[in-house]
C-alpha cells in the first residue's frame, strides 16, 4: 500500500484539512507530524465546520486511526479543548483511535507567555506569531530543555524538569521583559487533571505506523503551515519553527523516508499569509480585497485577515523542488470566478536578473519583483461543478499553465469547502 504526504505549498491554509478529510477514506492511519495549535484545518462536512488545531482531519471518520506524532507540540490544554468540542458533537475519540507520540513535547502556559511577551518586546519587528507559544516550545526541544508527553508517567521527573527550566524563563520574563514570573509548582499542578486524561492516548507512535504497514495498510501524513513557512527554507526569520517540507513526515512521524510514497501539494488558486514577511505577489487593491471577502480569507486560529495575492508559480516549484511533490491539488478556484483577468507570477525580477526560484538572502524575497503572464478570466460560479470537463475553458487554461510553470499535474481540483465540491482528475 501507498503511504501519502499531504503539504501546503505556499504560506499555510491553502485547505489542507478539507482534502485530508476527504482523502482519509483511502488510509488506514491519519498522522500529524509537526507544528501545534498554531495550525487551524477547517472541515466541512454536512454543512457543519469543525476546527482541527491538534487532532489531525481524519478524525470525522468512523474508526479511522489518528495519531500525533513525536514532531508536534502538543498544548494539553488545547488538545483537551479540542477533544471536548469534537466529543460534544458525538465523535468518537477513544484512546484506541486517536494516540499521540510519548516523544511529543509539552507545550505549556510559559511558552505562551513567552512568545507573547517576546512579540510585544520586539514591536515593529514581531514575526506576527499565533502567539500560542510554538517557538518558544521548539526552542526548548532543541535546547534539550523540553517537557516530553512520556513525562506525564513519571511526575517527579516532570516537577523537576520544570524548575529547573523555569528558573531561566522567569529570569527572561522578568529580567527583560517585565512580566511576572510563572510558578513552577503551579505548572506542574496545573498538569496533574490534564496528565489523567492524556495518559490513556500516549502510546509508541512509530510502532502503530509499522503495525499498521504489515497489515498491509497505508498512511497518510498531514502537514501543517506551508513549505514557505519552514523553519529552513522559508522567508526566514518570518516563519514557523518547524520543518513543514514533506521530508519531515519522517522524522515528525517516525517512519523511515522511503516509506512515504506520494507526495500531495495542496496549492489554493491565489497566494495568503498571515503575520509578518515578504510576500511578492501580494495585492493591496480591490482585487486583493475582492479574494479576501469572497475567499472569507480570516486566519482560523487568531481570527486576522489574510493578505491576500496573486498565485505564484515560483514559490510553488521551490516548494515541488523541496519536497518532490507529485500532484497538486488546487483548491479555492471558485473564489475567482468573476475576475476579468487572472496573473500568475512565472518568475522575479532580483538586483537586475530574471530568476526562477525565490532568493536565498535574508530579505531577499522583499526586493524581488513578481514578472506576470496575464490570462483571461472566468465568470461562471464554479461552486456546483463537478467534473473537470465541465469547467470553463480559462479555468482549465489556468490549470494547464500552472502545470507547465511547475511541471508538476493538478490531479484534483476544489470548487467549495464540502466534499462534494472536488473534482478529480
Ligand atoms: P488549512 O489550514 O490548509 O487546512 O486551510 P484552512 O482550513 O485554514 O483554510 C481553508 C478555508 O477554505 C477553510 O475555511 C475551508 O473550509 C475553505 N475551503 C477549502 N477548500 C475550498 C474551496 O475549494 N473553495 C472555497 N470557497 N473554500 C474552500
Ligand atoms: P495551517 O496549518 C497560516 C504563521 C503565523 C506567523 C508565522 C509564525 O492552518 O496552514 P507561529 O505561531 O507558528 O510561531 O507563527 O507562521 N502561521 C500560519 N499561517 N497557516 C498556519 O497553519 C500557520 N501557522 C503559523 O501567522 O506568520
Ligand atoms: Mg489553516
Amino acid at each position: 500500500m501507498s503511504n501519502i504526504v499531504i503539504i501546503g505549498t505556499q504560506w499555510g491554509d491553502e485547505g489542507k484539512g478539507k482534502i485530508v478529510d476527504m482523502l482519509a477514506p483511502g488510509v488506514d492511519a491519519v498522522v500529524r507530524f509537526q507544528g501545534g495549535h498554531n495550525a487551524g484545518h477547517t472541515v466541512t462536512v454536512g454543512g457543519k465546520s469543525y476546527k482541527l488545531k491538534l487532532i489531525p482531519s481524519g478524525i470525522l471518520h468512523k474508526g479511522k486511526l489518528c495519531l500525533v506524532g513525536n514532531g508536534v507540540v502538543l498544548d494539553p490544554v488545547e488538545f483537551c479543548a479540542e477533544a471536548d468540542a469534537l466529543r460534544s458533537e458525538g465523535l468518537d475519540l477513544g484512546p484506541e483511535r486517536l494516540k499521540i507520540s510519548r516523544k511529543c513535547h509539552l507545550l505549556l502556559s510559559y511558552h505562551k507567555v513567552l512568545d507573547q511577551a517576546r512579540e510585544a518586546w520586539k514591536g515593529d519587528d514581531k514575526i506576527g506569531t499565533t502567539g500560542r507559544g510554538i517557538g518558544p516550545c521548539y526552542e526548548d526541544k532543541a535546547g534539550r530543555a523540553g517537557i516530553r508527553a512520556c513525562d506525564l508517567e513519571d511526575f517527579d521527573l516532570l516537577s523537576r524538569k520544570v524548575k529547573m527550566v523555569l528558573a531561566e524563563k522567569n529570569a527572561l520574563l522578568t529580567g527583560l521583559y517585565g512580566k511576572k514570573a510563572v510558578d513552577p509548582e503551579e505548572t506542574v499542578r496545573e498538569l496533574k487533571p490534564l496528565a489523567v486524561r492524556l495518559l490513556p492516548h500516549l502510546a509508541d507512535v512509530s510502532e502503530e505506523l509499522s503495525r499498521v504497514e504489515a497489515a498491509g495498510g497505508s498512511i497518510m501524513f498531514e502537514g501543517a503551515q506551508g513549505v514557505h513557512l519552514d523553519i529552513d527554507h522559508g522567508t526566514y526569520p518570518f516563519v514557523t519553527s518547524s520543518n513543514t517540507v514533506a521530508g519531515n513526515a519522517a522524522a515528525g512521524g517516525g517512519i523511515a523516508p522511503s516509506r512515504l510514497h506520494r507526495v500531495i501539494g495542496i496549492a489554493k488558486a491565489y497566494t495568503t499569509r498571515v503575520g509578518a514577511g515578504a510576500f511578492p505577489t501580494e495585492l493591496t487593491d480591490e482585487v486583493g480585497e475582492y479574494i479576501q471577502e469572497k475567499g472569507a480569507e480570516f486566519g482560523t486560529v487568531t481570527g486576522r485577515r489574510r493578505r491576500c495575492g496573486r498565485l505564484d508559480a515560483v514559490i510553488l516549484r521551490e516548494s515541488v523542488r523541496l519536497c518532490g511533490v507529485n500532484d497538486f491539488v488546487l483548491t479555492k478556484l471558485d473564489v475567482l470566478s468573476g475576475l476579468p483577468e487572472v496573473e500568475i507570477c512565472t518568475a522575479y525580477e532580483y538586483r537586475g536578473r530574471r530568476i526562477q526560484y525565490p532568493p536565498q538572502a535574508e530579505g531577499g524575497l522583499g526586493e524581488a519583483r513578481p514578472v506576470y503572464e496575464r490570462l483571461p478570466g472566468w465568470r461562471e460560479d464554479l461552486s456546483g461543478v463537478r467534473t473537470f470537463s465541465d469547467l470553463p475553458g480559462a479555468a482549465r487554461n489556468y490549470i494547464r499553465r500552472l502545470e507547465e510553470l511547475t511541471g508538476v499535474p493538478v490531479s484534483m481540483v476544489s470548487v467549495g469547502a464540502s466534499r462534494e465540491q472536488t473534482l478529480v482528475r
